[in-house]
């Protein structure tokens, strides 16, 4: 009876019961499946009723959904990414949307250096060809890389995740130019306009946030500026970058090679001519894969779910302005 009370939460995937503990006693919680890549229709069948939706960047929570669910009374995500979910018809409608933000910088940044390194030293094509016998001998002139001493790297967007990965490439001792719609004297690196910096560049590394104006934005003109000898590096979000345009790019030599933790179609089915191409290296968005860090973004998913669900400011909240309304 007292359960009965609790409000329906519609968790969008099955996550270990100790990340998500908080939440025992205080909702009633629907959940789906550990792989779900859309809502469940047993959740489907429950939104009308539903209060609070718990749910990870595959799940999209568009108009139609939220017009499925008028009860709704927050959003967690857990990502900070969020462009999943309609913000500005969520604000519309009083909802605060709340993400995963800072926790998984570090997570991200280290994944993105792995992916820089592995592309540079070209790991994926020398291990195949030890494990398939072509090992024959120390090779002198076998499976050269790239030095990142001395090198270019571009960065594409200066966030938290930016400035984490530039630290780390400093460290290597590369120099670091970057681009951003807000440009800061802060910034460890030289600002320099997109088509210079791709012109410039031995490595060029994703971290915007995907937006009408950076969907699509590594298309065919832009590997055009890229050096022949560059090497791509994406783990912000696939729809930034043009995967036709890119395939064709890595195939005709236009650059050296990509590293890529997130695609377009996600996941990129096994089929794709992308897995083909030797140059090309991709993993199935674990950037912030590491058991803390997923901890954390879980935990901070159920903090922002029963403060909106309490009634209360969330801690993490995309859409602050929708205080504003209320
Ligand atoms: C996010 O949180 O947006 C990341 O893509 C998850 O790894």
């Amino acid at each position: 009876m007292k359960t009965m009370s609790l409000p329906l939460v519609l968790l969008t995937h099955t996550l270990p019961a100790d990340w998500i503990a908080s939440l025992d006693g205080r909702v009633r919680a629907l959940t789906g499946p550990l792989d779900a890549t859309r809502l469940a229709p047993e959740l489907e069948a429950r939104l009308a009723e539903a209060e609070g939706l718990f749910c990870l960047l595959t799940i999209p929570v568009q108009k139609d959904l939220l017009d499925r669910a008028p009860r709704l009374r927050v959003v967690s995500n857990m990502a900070v990414g969020v462009d999943n979910v309609d913000v500005a018809e969520c604000t519309r409608r009083g909802i605060p949307v709340g993400n995963t933000p800072g926790v998984l910088t570090d997570a991200t940044a280290d994944l993105t250096m792995a992916l820089l390194l592995a592309a540079a030293r070209r790991l994926p094509e020398s291990a195949r060809d030890a494990r398939a016998g072509r090992w024959k001998t120390w090779s002198p002139a076998g499976w050269l890389g790239a030095d990142l001493r001395g090198a270019t790297l571009g960065i594409v967007g200066m966030g938290k995740i930016g400035r984490a990965v530039a630290e780390r490439a400093r460290g290597f001792g590369m120099k670091i130019v970057y681009t951003d719609p807000a440009p800061s004297a802060d910034a460890p690196g030289e600002f320099l306009p997109l088509d210079e910096l791709l012109r410039v560049s031995d490595f060029v590394s994703l971290h915007c946030p995907l937006t009408a104006e950076t969907r699509g934005l590594m298309n065919e003109s832009a590997f055009r500026k890229m050096k022949p000898t560059a090497i791509l590096v994406n783990a912000a979000r696939g729809p930034v970058v043009d995967t036709a345009a890119l395939t064709r790019a890595l195939a005709d030599g236009q650059i050296a090679a990509a590293a890529l933790d997130v695609t377009d179609p996600e996941p990129l089915p096994p089929e794709h001519p992308l897995y083909a191409l030797p140059n090309c290296l991709i993993v199935p968005h674990i950037g912030s894969a590491t058991h803390g860090t997923r901890r954390r973004m879980a935990e901070m998913a159920c903090e922002n779910l029963l403060a909106g669900l309490e009634g209360r400011r969330l801690p993490f909240c995309v859409n602050p302005e929708v205080y504003e309304k209320t």
